[in-house]
């Protein structure tokens, strides 16, 4: 298994990483039965990550050596944004109008699944705390089950901390649902920590 570079402009590698977003997007399980259009979640926690901090996306490759049973490629990435207010700013700018026009408002049923994430296109939520100068990055690691426990969701982490270390940036934080305990006991266990937030939970690292 080799950490590298995502390669963003490989509509191949893109279509992947798309697919690894849905096939654990269920509080870390496959969220595919969940959802009609396939690609929504990914719009939401990867595409623009991708298209828009490319040099903050690593994947997990295992260097043509296996197959998970969902074709080759790699079994996860971490995305991150370094600025988290530009990024939303720049999102509003240059992600969601495209995917308005393409999603809108009525597209499915009201408060099915898709719905709710569509209302998520439509109306972005914004980040705004007293830390987010402390920890003005965030990040979303997803691995395939194949790929899980055996150190991947660390060297994908540290990958990502180095790079932003490497760039001055002083923390970041990342927002995790309760119920994906899992996730949460690793976050911990590399030393993120509860941050104050009036809804969900937040987890933040200092970087320096
Ligand atoms: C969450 C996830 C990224 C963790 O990656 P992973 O490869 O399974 O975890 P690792 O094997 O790298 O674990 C790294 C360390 O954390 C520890 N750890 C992992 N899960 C833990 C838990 N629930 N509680 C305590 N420690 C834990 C490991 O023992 C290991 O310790 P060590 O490095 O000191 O030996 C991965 O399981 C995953 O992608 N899950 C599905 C998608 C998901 O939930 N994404 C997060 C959405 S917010």
């Amino acid at each position: 298994m080799v950490v590298r570079p995502a390669r963003t402009d490989d509509p191949h590698e893109v279509r992947r990483l798309y697919d690894v977003c849905l096939r654990t997007g269920a509080d870390g399980e496959d969220a595919t039965a969940r959802y009609r259009a396939p690609r929504l979640l990914g719009e939401i926690y990867l595409g623009a990550y991708l298209a828009l901090e490319p040099d903050l996306a690593f994947v997990l490759d295992d260097d043509g050596a296996g197959d998970d049973g969902a074709g080759d490629g790699p079994l996860g990435y971490v995305v991150g944004a370094r600025d988290t207010a530009a990024f939303e700013a720049r999102c509003e700018r240059e992600w969601w109008p495209a995917l308005r026009e393409r999603h809108p408002r009525d597209a499915f049923p009201a408060g099915s699944p898709d719905d709710l994430l569509v209302r998520m296109i439509h109306a972005p939520g914004t980040t705004s705390a007293p830390w987010l100068d402390d920890y003005p990055a965030h990040l979303h690691v997803d691995l395939l089950p194949a790929a899980q426990g055996g150190g991947n969701g660390r060297r994908l982490l540290e990958t990502l901390f180095d790079a932003l270390r490497a760039d001055g940036v002083p923390g970041l934080h990342l927002g995790v649902s309760e119920a994906n305990v899992r996730a949460i006991g690793f976050y911990e266990h590399l030393g993120l920590r509860r941050l104050p937030t009036p809804e969900g939970l937040v987890l933040g690292l200092p970087l320096r």
